[in-house]
Order: C-alpha cells, then structure tokens, then sequence
C-alpha cells in the first residue's frame, strides 16, 4: 500500500522518555490501520521504543476474546464485559509496562470504540460502560488511565463501505447496515463531546496524503504542547 507523502517535521526529542500512550479510532474503513504504522516509524526515526497493540485484543488471551467477540452471537451485556475484560489483560500486560518503560504505545482502537459500538451501536447502557470503564481502567492513585490522545478518523459510513467493498470479509460487525455505522459514528461523537480534551477529530474523507498530513500536524502540535 502506498504511504502517505505529507507527514513531516515532528519535533521529539530524544531524551524525552516518558511513555506515550496513542490511541486510533474510527468505523470500519475509516482509515487506522493506513495511519498508525506510519506515526509508529515517525517516533521511531524519532528515538522512541514503540508498542503497537490493537483492540479488542494485544495478548494472547484477549486475541482469543477479540475472536469470541466478533464473530459469535451474545447478548449486549456479554459483549460489552468480554471487551472490557479483554481490555483489563491488555492493560495489565502491555500498556501499563509499555508507559512504565517510558515507550510510546499507540493502539489501534481502545475504550472509545466500546462507547461507539457497544454504546452508540448496539444502544447499549452508556452509564453501565462508564462503570466498566472506572472499574477496568482504574490506576492504584484512583485516577482513570485513558489515552492521552485519541485520533478520531471520521467518515460517512458510505464511503467507508465503499473503501472496504472488495477488501475481505466482513466479520459481525463490518456486515452490519449502514445505520448500524451512523449509530457508532454518534457513539464517537458523543464521546468526543465529553471527552474534549484529548479526543481530536481528523476527516478522514480526505484523499490518503491530506489525512497523513493532518495526522502529522495534529501530531505535531500535540507533541509542542505536551513537551512544553
Ligand atoms: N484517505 C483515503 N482515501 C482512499 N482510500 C483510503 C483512504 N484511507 C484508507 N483508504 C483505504 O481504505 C481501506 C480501509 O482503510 P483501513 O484498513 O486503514 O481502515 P481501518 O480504519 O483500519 O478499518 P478497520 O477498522 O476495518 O480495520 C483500505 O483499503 C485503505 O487503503
Ligand atoms: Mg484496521
């Protein structure tokens, strides 16, 4: 697949070691995948370790949760506590010794994909996945452990569709109606409402070089402000 030209100038320095945790969001189609491994050489040439990791899933035992989750059948309750269990083994396996370490962690879906899905989606209880979220995501200090940013890639179920038409096969949730996608696309709307702070949304119906070179921007001035 061709790579993004635009992204450039990304100002890290490489005594910064504390650990950096990404996360990138979207529907089926919206573009994650074409972007994350980019922003990974990106810190990488940058000096950074770098963990890449995806949702559901990124250990073995969540892998095999990601499998039960997207193609068996369940009830909305099951799905959302099999999500964030898989979530709590991927925490306390890979993402909290990953920003221990100082590493940046950038992950290809995380907690705001259950809100879009299981939420926005599914319509299931919103309150009850902020209860889940408090539970599964709390650090020792009470605090919540979120991505410090969450790239939002946002597009028309339409396009996505299309962009996806003849690229596999589509698993429970990919061969879901396109009204299916406007709900999780509220879902993320939602979230981001709430969440404004580190929720960054990018139009992702751009063609392939203007959204890596907004990625980059975005990524830029984030890395400006947070190191200052
Ligand atoms: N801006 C773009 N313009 C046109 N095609 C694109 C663009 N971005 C990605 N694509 C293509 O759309 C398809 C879906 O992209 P990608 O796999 O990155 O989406 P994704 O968000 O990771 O989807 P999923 O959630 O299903 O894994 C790919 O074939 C990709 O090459
Ligand atoms: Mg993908």
């Amino acid at each position: 697949m061709r790579e993004p030209a635009t992204i450039r100038f990304f100002p890290v320095s490489h005594n910064m070691t504390r650990g950096l945790f990404i996360s990138f969001e979207g529907i089926d189609g919206a573009g994650k995948s074409t972007h994350i491994d980019r922003v990974a050489q990106l810190f990488r040439e940058a000096g950074r370790a770098v963990v890449l990791s995806r949702e559901p899933g990124g250990t073995p035992l969540s892998e095999k949760l990601r499998e039960l989750v997207l193609h068996e059948p369940m009830d909305a309750l099951t799905e959302a506590l099999l999500m964030f269990a898989a979530r709590r083994e991927h925490l306390g396996q890979v993402i909290e010794p990953a920003l221990a370490r100082g590493d940046v962690v950038l992950c290809d879906r995380f907690t705001d994909a259950t809100f879009a899905y299981q939420g926005g989606g599914r319509g299931f209880d919103w309150q009850v996945l902020v209860q889940l979220e408090r539970m599964v995501q709390s650090l020792p200090d009470g605090a919540l452990r979120q991505p410090e940013l969450t790239i939002w890639f946002d597009l028309d179920p339409h396009i996505a569709a299309q962009r996806l038409a003849s690229a596999r096969v589509p698993d429970k949730f990919e061969s879901q109606p396109a009204d299916f996608f406007a709900a999780v696309r509220a879902g993320y709307a939602k979230r981001r409402a709430e969440m404004p702070g580190r929720f960054a949304r990018i139009d992702a119906a751009q063609s392939l070089d203007a959204v890596g070179a907004d990625v980059g921007r975005l990524l830029s001035d984030w890395m400006k402000r947070t190191t200052a």
